[in-house]
């Protein structure tokens, strides 16, 4: 399995150093090209390399990590989804000085992300954790540090699980994208911003 970023900062290098050290291949990318990504795929080493948007977005499993405003341009022109997962791990704030969250009614978030990648099966995930309880080992002393995950596809819902489960998150399933996203936003939902540990013994 091969992995992609759209999106280049601060969670999509999260992300992918897990995966990378995990011994997978990550292509990452942006708004500006290959070029600009030089110094952030030889900090993550010989398996992450730099690619355009479309070239990430053809990946296996592809991780969304713009912010709100960037989505629509992010996720336009892209090839066909025929069922690749597509991992959301955006925050509808439409601005983030002072904060506002984009209302989208009835729509949580992720399903408003899904409409703009028809055929993709799309994961919510990591949007509940600030960057600082992403990027070290999830494996701490008293216990793994708990991964929500929402989705409407079990084997990709499975396929999330059991990736980050085994670079050492605890995933927990709160359901699908409309109960679950619901849960994990921003504006509202009680898991956002909860940073838990799983006890394993
Ligand atoms: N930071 C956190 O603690 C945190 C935690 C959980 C979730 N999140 C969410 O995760 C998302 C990413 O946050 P972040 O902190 O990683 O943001 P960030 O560091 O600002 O990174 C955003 C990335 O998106 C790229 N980008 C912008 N427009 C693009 C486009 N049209 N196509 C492709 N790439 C584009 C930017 O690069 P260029 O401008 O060079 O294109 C940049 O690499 C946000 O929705 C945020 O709410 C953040």
């Amino acid at each position: 399995m091969n992995f992609g970023t759209i999106g280049a900062g601060t969670i999509a290098q999260a992300v992918s150093r897990h995966l990378v050290t995990a011994g997978h291949r990550v292509t990452l990318s942006n708004s500006r090209g290959p070029s600009t990504l030089d110094d952030v795929v030889s900090g993550l080493g010989p398996l992450a390399t730099a690619g355009t948007v479309a070239q990430a977005a053809q990946a296996d499993v592809v991780f969304l990590a713009v912010t709100w405003p960037h989505i629509p341009a992010a996720l336009a022109d892209l090839p066909p989804w025929n069922d690749r997962i597509l991992v959301d791990t955006t925050n509808q704030f439409a601005r983030l000085d002072p904060p506002e969250v984009a209302d989208l009614g009835d729509q949580t978030g992720s399903e408003w992300v899904a409409s703009l990648a028809p055929g993709a099966r799309v994961i919510k995930a990591f949007n509940t954790l600030h960057a600082r309880y992403i990027e070290p080992d999830p494996r701490h002393p008293v216990g793994r540090q708990v991964l929500f995950y929402a989705g409407d596809d079990a084997p990709a819902k499975a396929t999330f699980r059991d990736l980050f489960d085994d670079i050492g998150f605890a995933p927990v399933d709160v359901g699908a994208l409309r109960d679950g996203g619901r849960l994990m936003q921003v504006g509202g939902g009680p898991l956002s911003a909860l940073h838990a540990l799983r006890q394993d013994s």
